[in-house]
């Protein structure tokens, strides 16, 4: 997979989630939310995009995200009928990547679907201005977006305004300290896993999104550095001293990654020819090519997928005492009901809890190696 919406993580959740739901315990796993924080333009909105493998956040030089985008990813199974007949005409099917199985929908325009991701950003555009009007206005008011897929983790994803230190346009004389506020609020909570981005052409020791994450997460527990912009670093300079750990060792460590530049994104550029650029650009550098599989965007999916599924180890023990708990009670409600109904249906739950003990055993234990190596 090349996005954080891993096949097999989903899988294994909608398998706990069902499971939870038939002994009665309700939104059991609460993954953690992924924020991105940085300075302007340092390609926040980019990776995020990139991560989540749809084309869909306005991105460009200057102040683009003005409006926290809080974008809730939601599992959702295809109807089935949409999988036999591509249903009614009203979808609006001019971007070839629109599928009736996939949409967004936003909380200020409840009820409307956008098939059309490229619609879902001019929405963004259009209600970012409306709050903060077009001269370079910000707002804490956040946008919020779902998008519904049968391809995605239901997860939280939140796109922040870039820390900028002078106002420009309409904005505050205190801009710097509107949106240190406003981002402080996304990242503080205990659960939610930073992304702390950097362009690769600036001092990492002037980094304001790693100075902000080490703010809220002074151990380095959640935040992972992302170095962006790595192609348009200076002939003979590279990001591998910082990789080693040797500048500003993090303890969920670096991934170098390769965006869309402007100029693509002039061109409309797709995700996919992003991330074979991005894959051409590491396997060819000379500094890189000996470690490119832990370079680039999928190695960043990857790394957040096994921060996940750590997450989700770490909760199955209170999960399982809560399992057992609702069992307890189940059965005592089984048993005034007379034994060989008692017998039937405990069988059935046990049965199911033992699936799901070995789904997740393979699934966790499998890539035990590969969590413990990234020192969680
Ligand atoms: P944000 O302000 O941090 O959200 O940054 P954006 O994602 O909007 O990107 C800002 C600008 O930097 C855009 O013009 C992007 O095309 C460009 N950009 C972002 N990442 C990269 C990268 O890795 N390489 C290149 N060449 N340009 C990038
Ligand atoms: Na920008
Ligand atoms: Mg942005």
């Amino acid at each position: 997979s090349i996005n954080v919406n891993d096949p097999q993580l989903i899988t294994l959740v909608n398998k706990l989630q069902d499971v939870f739901t038939t002994v009665g315990v309700q939104n059991p796993i609460d993954l953690p939310q992924i924020a991105v924080v940085g300075s302007q333009s340092s390609g926040k909105s980019s990776v995020l995009e990139n991560i989540v493998g749809r084309d869909f956040l306005p991105r460009g030089t200057g102040i683009v995200t003005r409006r926290p985008l809080i974008l809730q990813l939601i599992n959702r199974a295809p109807p089935a009928s949409s999988q036999t007949n591509g249903v009614n005409g009203t979808l609006e099917t001019s971007d070839k990547e629109a599928n009736v199985d996939e949409w967004g929908e936003f909380l200020h325009i409840p009820g409307q679907k956008f098939f059309d991701f490229n619609k879902i950003r001019d929405e963004i555009v259009k209600e970012t201005d409306s709050k903060t009007g077009r001269n370079a206005g910000i707002s804490p008011a956040p946008i919020n977006l779902r998008i519904y897929s049968p391809n995605v983790l239901t997860l939280t994803l939140v796109d922040l305004p870039g820390l900028t230190k002078v106002p420009v346009g309409d904005q505050p004389r205190d801009i710097e300290k509107q949106i240190k506020e406003m981002v402080l609020k996304q990242i503080q909570k205990p659960n939610a896993i930073i992304l702390a981005v950097t362009a690769a052409n600036t001092d990492l020791a002037n980094s304001d999104g790693l100075k902000l994450a080490r703010e809220v997460d002074p151990e380095g527990q959640r935040t992972i550095g992302v170095l962006t912009k790595v192609d348009l670093m200076d002939d003979g300079t590279d990001v591998v001293d910082i990789l080693a750990g040797r500048i500003i060792p993090l303890r969920l460590g670096y991934v170098p990654v390769v965006n869309r530049g402007q100029r693509d994104i002039a061109n409309n550029k797709t995700i996919s020819f992003a991330l074979e650029n991005e894959r051409n650009f590491f396997d060819n550098h000379r500094a890189y090519k000996n470690k490119a599989s832990y370079c680039g965007t999928p190695y960043l999916a990857r790394k957040l997928n096994l921060i996940l599924m750590m997450h989700i180890k770490n909760t199955l023990p209170d999960i399982k005492s809560r399992i057992s708990t609702s069992l307890q009670k189940y059965s005592s409600e089984l048993t005034q009901l007379g034994d060989s109904m008692l017998g039937n249906s405990a069988n059935i739950v046990l049965q199911i809890i033992t699936e799901f003990c070995n789904e997740y055993r393979t699934v966790l234990d499998g890539n035990n190696q590969e969590l413990s190596s990234i020192e969680l």
